[in-house]
């Protein structure tokens, strides 16, 4: 299955994407964003203005780094767009795929957060990657994250958690399986239980995501050209999951790329 087609199956960014600022509200994204903006201030060998965000989805991890950056966001969701240009009516916005998007100019960082787990082959990580490369400046720097590495999958046991907004209550379980462990995909099972006054419905949803070795991140984004640095960061969602590798990868000053 390619990205779009695993996109548009994915409910959570199509027709239940109105759930996602209830789901996941911005306000769980502000220890990331710090982090990122850390991240990128101890490694950039240039002034950070503008990043572009890849995979910005509703804009979550956005709403906090716009105080520091003027941000470019990319999605391929219509309706996660639609969810980010409400919460960020002053940020600029794209519809495109971050495989193969290029918009012709470059900025001081790019990121790409939890948006990188759903390239699920090889060659999908590595158009993304080089999506990164060719939208930034030399001295700037790209930031990504690691949700699970081959070899170990984490749990996340969400015995079902519960949000309340606008009179709506979710509640959701979430599982993480690996039917195949020697391939680059897992399985994310999304069961969502929905109230609205005395009435409730209940609705699934299934992501195919990717899942590689530590390895194959480093070599692909080596390869390109990019200085790796390595650091972990605490999932914002849990104390419990482990801290995630995070990768702040900069683009050498000397530009030597085609
Ligand atoms: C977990 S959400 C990102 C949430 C975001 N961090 C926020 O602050 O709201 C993952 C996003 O990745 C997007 N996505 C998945 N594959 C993509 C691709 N190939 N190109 C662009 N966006 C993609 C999905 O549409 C979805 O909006």
């Amino acid at each position: 299955m390619t990205p779009s087609e695993n996109i548009r199956q994915n409910r959570l960014y199509s027709d239940l994407a109105w759930l996602w600022p209830i789901m996941s509200p911005p306000g769980d994204y502000a220890g990331e964003a710090g982090a990122i903006h850390s991240l990128i201030q101890a490694h950039a060998r240039r002034e950070v203005k503008t990043l572009l965000e890849l995979g910005c989805g509703g804009g979550h991890t956005a709403s906090h780094l716009k105080k520091h950056y003027r941000i470019t966001g990319i999605d391929l969701s219509l309706a996660m767009l639609e969810n980010s240009r409400r919460l960020n009516p002053d940020i600029d916005h794209h519809c495109g795929d971050m495989r193969i998007v290029r918009l012709g100019k470059r900025f001081d960082a790019v990121l790409i957060h939890d948006a990188i787990n759903y390239m699920s082959n090889e060659s999908d990580l590595a158009a993304a990657f080089q999506t990164a490369w060719k939208h930034l400046e030399p001295g700037g720097v790209f930031v990504t994250f690691i949700e699970q590495l081959a070899g170990g999958l984490v749990k996340y046991e969400f015995g079902g958690k519960t949000h309340e907004k606008g009179g709506i209550r979710l509640v959701y379980f979430e599982d993480n399986y690996d039917p195949d462990p020697t391939d680059t995909t897992y399985e994310c099972t999304l069961v969502y239980l929905i109230r609205n006054g005395n009435q409730y419905r209940i609705e699934s949803d299934l992501h195919i995501l990717g899942i590689f070795q530590l390895e194959t991140w480093l070599n692909l984004l080596r390869g390109i050209g990019f200085e790796v640095h390595q650091s972990e960061m605490q999932h914002s969602e849990s104390p419990d999951i482990p801290k995630m590798p995070i990768l702040t990868c900069v683009k050498p000053n000397v530009d030597s790329s085609p």
